[in-house]
């Protein structure tokens, strides 16, 4: 039996050359030798306000991004988070197996809910309790997750030996977190300490899988860099240069080392700017016209979302009986 992987985003601002680098591109591959399920997280993204209309666009263009860039759902099963109501369920449930405390810990919640100002809403607090459902429905082995995530699958995993010990069975798979090695972390263009963000409000900051290659282009030309002309990897001293240099690998599928060798003797960035946002585009171009064909056939998504749905909630549905049973409700 293949491993199982299960993996999520949410449908919330523009996929970003770094979605693509930091998970698109390992969930692609491990596609042939793994049990892959690959969820848009729309549960999650109401955490956040939502237009209605927007939110409903998004979730149509994630999801034909997801397939665009190869997620195929022969393969792997493609769903959306709340067609399988079983994650909502096992939500409410674990909520009775974790804690205020070691909720209140989460970075991302301290992060969040000082910039949302008004709209600390319970779910957000809540979040991770449902992201820790979302892996454990399925038996989960391995979760692929950025350096971010790191904090919620360890709650995941908490909460996964604590049920398992409280009922002294094995109900859950406590999962391991899959970090790739690799360029899973691409900075802003702007603010090159900070991550590349889907969300971020500032255009320049990100590329967008969908942006046009002119606009990528000029992206890239006016990355931060640093006031030096030397081309090294140094992301402490130089962390604009060496995030293009990361960039350039991930595009190009090569270490950054590799990528060094095209620079040396190079005096200046103009070139590698240049070089990467024409290695961007190359990647996305074909990526956009299959994206243009999937999404200009929404019955045809339809079909394959509620595919997906059905197979997931199979599964999910079995799990969660489990829990239900060993608790003590009727089932
Ligand atoms: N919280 C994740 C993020 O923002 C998204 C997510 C939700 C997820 N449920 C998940 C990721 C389950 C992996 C597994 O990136």
């Amino acid at each position: 039996m293949k491993p199982i992987v299960l993996s999520g985003i949410q449908p919330s601002g523009h996929m970003t050359i770094g979605n693509y680098i930091g998970a698109m591109r390992n969930w692609v591959a491990m596609q042939d030798d793994h049990d892959t399920l690959f969820s848009l997280v729309d549960l999650h993204a109401i955490t956040v306000k939502q237009d209605p209309k927007d939110l409903r666009e998004r979730c149509y263009d994630f999801v034909a991004l997801y397939l665009a860039c190869g997620i195929d759902p022969n393969k792997s099963t493609v769903f959306i988070q709340s067609h399988v109501h079983q994650h909502a369920e096992l939500g409410w449930i674990l909520n009775c197996y974790a804690y205020m405390g070691e909720l209140n810990r989460m970075t991302q919640f301290k992060d969040k809910s000082g910039k949302q100002g008004k709209n600390i809403n319970v779910g957000l607090f809540d979040y991770p309790v449902l992201m820790a459902a979302d892996i454990l429905l399925y038996g989960t082995d391995k979760v692929p997750v950025g350096q971010d995530q790191k904090q919620h699958l360890e709650l995941a995993r908490d909460i996964a030996s604590r049920f398992n010990n409280q009922y002294n069975d094995e109900v859950f798979t406590v999962p391991e977190p899959f970090i790739p090695k690799q360029g899973a972390r691409i900075m802003s263009l702007q603010e090159p300490t900070a991550k590349m963000s889907k969300s971020d409000s500032i255009e320049k900051n990100y590329v967008s899988l969908l942006d046009d290659p002119k606009k990528i282009i000029k992206k890239l030309k006016s990355a931060v860099t640093d006031s030096e002309t030397e081309i090294r990897f140094d992301r402490e001293n130089k962390p604009g240069v060496s995030n293009l240099l990361e960039l350039m690998g991930g595009v190009t599928d090569r270490t950054v080392e590799e990528v060094l060798k095209d620079y040396e003797g190079v005096e200046g960035y103009g070139k590698l700017k240049i070089d990467t946002g024409e290695a961007i585009v190359a990647l996305v171009e074909p990526i956009q016209q299959r994206f243009h064909e999937i999404r200009s056939d929404q019955s045809a998504m339809r079909d394959i979302l509620k595919q997906g749905a059905e197979k997931a909630s199979e599964r999910a549905q079995d799990q969660l009986d489990k829990v239900k049973d060993t608790i003590g409700l009727i089932v």
